[in-house]
């Protein structure tokens, strides 16, 4: 039975424990997308995690509807990682980089255009633009022209995250984002090779996580899915067909690991959880599984003893905690984050929570 403080191998990576830093974007990178110094600070603070994975970082301008994430497409930007890796390194961590294209989310005020989609459809609520926020813009169908591109704007990430010092990639198939808005049906209406059937919604992951293996090696490639929840518009009528059909694709491509943002409780939106679908994941993949979602040391380590997760990857403790894998190991409180300052820009709430010394003394 795997414990939280044995080691783990995922592919190439050796991770010394198996608490994962779940990706968290923060905004704190400049308009042009490129990381800033306190982003290091930020990474380095947190690399007693078995693994970093860093938040979702844009593969392309079109790709990238968040103000102030960060990108991969340039060398101005790979040359600004390089200080964030080397600050996780010479702490002793890891970090992977979450590769991100967000579909139809992006506001053309971010992307530069009408965004693209699967499908021509208008994504629900609001999109994050510079000027706050404004409704989506309906999404046109991306043409296999389109698709190729994208691929292109993939496998080129892939290549930068490795030149920028990341042990690895992370294929961010999760939260609704283009690679969910090809998986899951709710948005997915094409009738080609890219839809209709379950074995063509699952192509285009297929072919992004070939083009990412194909630059940087497979066994430094990893993917994220959130399966069993309504987000940002994107669902699926029988997740457990679905996903367990992923997971027999991952074993055919020999994908080392999976993350699961797995819910069990209603989101903040509202949505619903349906039932998890990690066993029958399980059953038909033999990489490793991160399972994630309101996990904390002892619900952690519960979890672990189940036999399904390899290990948990954990977000919002994270982001008040740096030292949260110490606190585990201890069994000592944790601090409360303040949501206001999740995505606000500056140090303030990002890199001045005091570790536990610091957090008793005070
Ligand atoms: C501030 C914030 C930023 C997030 N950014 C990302 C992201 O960049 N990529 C991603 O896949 N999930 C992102 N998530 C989701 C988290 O990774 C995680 O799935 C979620 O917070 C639930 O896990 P937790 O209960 O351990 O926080 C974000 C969540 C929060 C609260």
């Amino acid at each position: 039975m795997a414990r939280l403080f044995d080691p783990l191998q995922l592919g190439a990576l050796e991770l010394p424990n198996r608490i994962v830093m779940a990706p968290l974007t923060r905004a704190r990178a400049g308009r042009d997308a490129v990381p800033t110094a306190i982003m290091a600070g930020y990474y380095a603070q947190r690399a007693s995690a078995g693994l970093i994975i860093s938040e979702a970082t844009g593969i392309s301008r079109e790709g990238l509807g968040w103000p102030n994430a960060p990108g991969l497409w340039n060398d101005a930007q790979v040359e600004s990682w390089k200080g964030v890796t080397a600050a996780v390194h010479e702490a002793g961590g890891r970090i992977v980089a979450q590769l991100w294209h967000m579909g139809r989310l992006v506001h053309p005020d971010l992307g530069g255009g009408q965004p693209l989609s699967s499908s021509a459809t208008l994504a629900p609520d609001y999109a994050h633009t510079y000027e706050g926020k404004k409704p989506y813009v309906k999404a046109r169908e991306a043409t296999y022209e389109d698709i190729r591109r994208i691929l292109g704007d993939y496998a080129r990430a892939a290549r930068h995250a490795i030149d920028a010092g990341f042990d690895g990639v992370q294929i961010h198939g999760a939260n609704g984002y283009l690679v969910d808005q090809f998986l899951r049906d709710g948005v997915n209406f094409r009738d080609d090779l890219y839809g209709g059937s379950i074995n063509a919604r699952l192509r285009f992951m297929t072919e992004v996580i070939e083009a990412a293996a194909a630059e940087i090696g497979m066994d430094r490639v990893g993917i994220r899915f959130s399966p069993n929840i309504l987000v940002q518009g994107v669902e699926d009528s029988d997740p457990p067909v679905l996903y367990a059909a992923v997971a027999r694709r991952l074993e055919e491509l020999r994908v080392p690991w999976i993350e699961l943002r797995e819910a069990h409780r209603p989101t903040l939106a509202g949505a619903i959880p349906t039932a998890p679908v990690s066993p029958e994941m399980r059953e038909h993949y033999s990489g490793k599984i991160v399972l994630n979602s309101d996990y904390d040391g002892p619900s952690a380590r519960a979890r672990l003893a189940e036999g399904i997760a390899d290990a948990i990857s954990i977000g919002r403790p994270f982001i008040s905690n740096p030292d949260l894998v110490r606190r585990i190991c201890k069994g000592a409180p944790l601090s409360a984050g303040d949501p206001a300052t999740f995505y606000s820009g500056g140090a303030e709430g990002y890199i001045d929570y005091p570790p536990l010394e610091e957090a008793e003394a005070a």
